[in-house]
């Protein structure tokens, strides 16, 4: 296949194309979907019908319909105060983002924050910055995708170390000498926690630059939402913390916490900083009042632990592994991509709708289906969630999933 249809004026044509494209492109339309797959695509989910119950999105204190933060949006939106339609290079002390900034600062306990486009641009921009060419950089294998590319951005040596494994980092650590520690807080994939009082244990001994992704537990854990590393009194010991802030903030941008002088540095070497451009004033808006919704959302955020241990103790009840994890971020881990077809057919026959991770977010036969809690998920939600996993384990062959051999080898 070497030609590409597309459209102009609703009249097809069709240009052609060199092999190095369509090599890769019948590598996933041929290979994977049709030939694998047998057609179907594992992301295209069937229209959820009434009553079906969401377990896809990532926000986690329920903020997006929140009408305070809406109101703040729309009243700057209706300003006259215009748009910044420029990189975050070129604002000017005072202005609205910096201001933001200072106020994340304040709520995460650190001298100065900087704000990105994204949580992607929080971290390549992070990585590149930090570690040139020939550093180590130590990510556990289940660290996010986002930092790996920031490493190789920067040219750094990507060294991997094993999920929580701190072993193995520092085995790694011996053979390729001092560089940069990266560990997401609560892993996205599994909802897992890091080890972080080991981790900054090894990074201080070592001589390392520390990194821990806050993503997953910012607003949700911690004093006031402000996260793990607060939560565990290290925000002293850790150099960098990262997040995005399309989770519990329910936004889009990122951020990251540093010292005032890094922050003069990162704006003039992170290329996600310089080359794109910056957030929105609505969008700042939007922040600034998550960010007191936030620190007095202690109820939602009880709420969401209880919505998580009942909903992991039913599923380890029925036989499910997920024993590997303990947050909002539930892996029904199924191995293989056609399996996880059948798991999630199941899913969605039963009204159940969750986010399918296969290659490359997770290792080649190591595919799941991903449930992410909410604060809002009902009694009467759960105990559908429940009692469609109770129904379809014969179906999905729960007996011979990755997970379910690997606890059995375990026990
Ligand atoms: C741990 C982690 N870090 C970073 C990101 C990237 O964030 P964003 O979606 O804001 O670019 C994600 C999102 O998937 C994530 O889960």
């Amino acid at each position: 296949m070497t030609t590409l249809t597309t459209r102009i004026n609703a009249r097809p044509v069709t240009l052609r194309m060199p092999s190095f494209v369509t090599r890769r492109m019948d590598l996933h339309h041929v290979t994977r979907i049709e030939e694998l797959m047998g057609g179907e695509h594992v992301h295209v989910w069937k229209r959820p019908g009434p009553g079906a119950v969401m377990l896809a999105g990532n926000d986690y204190l329920c903020l997006a319909n929140e009408p305070t933060l809406i109101e703040a949006q729309i009243h700057t939106m209706q300003g006259n105060g215009g748009q910044n339609l420029m990189s975050a290079v070129y604002l000017q002390a005072g202005s609205r983002q910096h201001m933001l900034e200072e106020k994340f600062a304040d709520f995460l306990g650190a001298e100065q924050t900087v704000l990105a486009q994204s949580g992607w641009a929080a971290n390549v921009g992070l990585l590149q910055s930090i570690a040139g060419p020939g550093v180590p950089v130590y990510l556990d294998i289940m660290a996010h995708a986002s930092l790996w590319d920031g490493v190789q951005l920067g040219g750094g040596k990507g060294v991997p170390f094993l999920h929580n494994n701190m072993e193995h980092l520092e085995r790694q650590i011996h053979k390729h000498g001092a560089g940069v520690i990266v560990v997401d807080a609560l892993y996205s994939t599994d909802g897992s926690l890091a080890p972080l009082h080991d981790v900054v244990a090894i990074a201080e001994r070592s001589g390392s630059v520390l990194v821990v992704d806050e993503s997953h537990s910012l607003g949700t854990h911690g004093p006031r939402g402000a996260g793990l590393v607060i939560e565990t009194g290290l925000e002293e010991r850790v150099h960098f913390r990262t997040a995005s802030l399309a989770k519990a903030f329910a936004g889009r941008a990122g951020i990251i916490t540093c010292s005032s002088r890094f922050k003069g540095y990162f704006l003039s070497e992170s290329r996600p900083a310089i080359f794109s451009s910056c957030l929105l004033n609505h969008e700042l808006a939007w922040f600034d009042a998550a960010i007191d919704f936030v620190e007095q959302a202690d109820g939602r955020r009880a709420a969401l632990r209880r919505v998580t241990d009942e909903v992991r103790t039913g599923l380890g009840r029925l036989g499910y592994c997920v024993d590997e994890g303990s947050e909002q971020i539930v892996a029904l881990e199924v191995g293989t991509e056609p399996k996880t077809l059948v798991l999630r057919k199941a899913l969605e026959n039963r009204g159940i709708q969750g986010a399918v991770f296969c290659a490359p977010a997770t290792p080649k036969n190591r595919a799941l289906v991903r449930l992410t809690l909410n604060c809002g998920l009902s009694k009467r939600e759960i105990a559908r969630l429940l009692s469609a996993c109770a129904d379809m384990r014969e179906e999905v062959d729960l007996e011979n999933w990755t997970s379910t051999i690997r606890r059995r080898r375990v026990h």
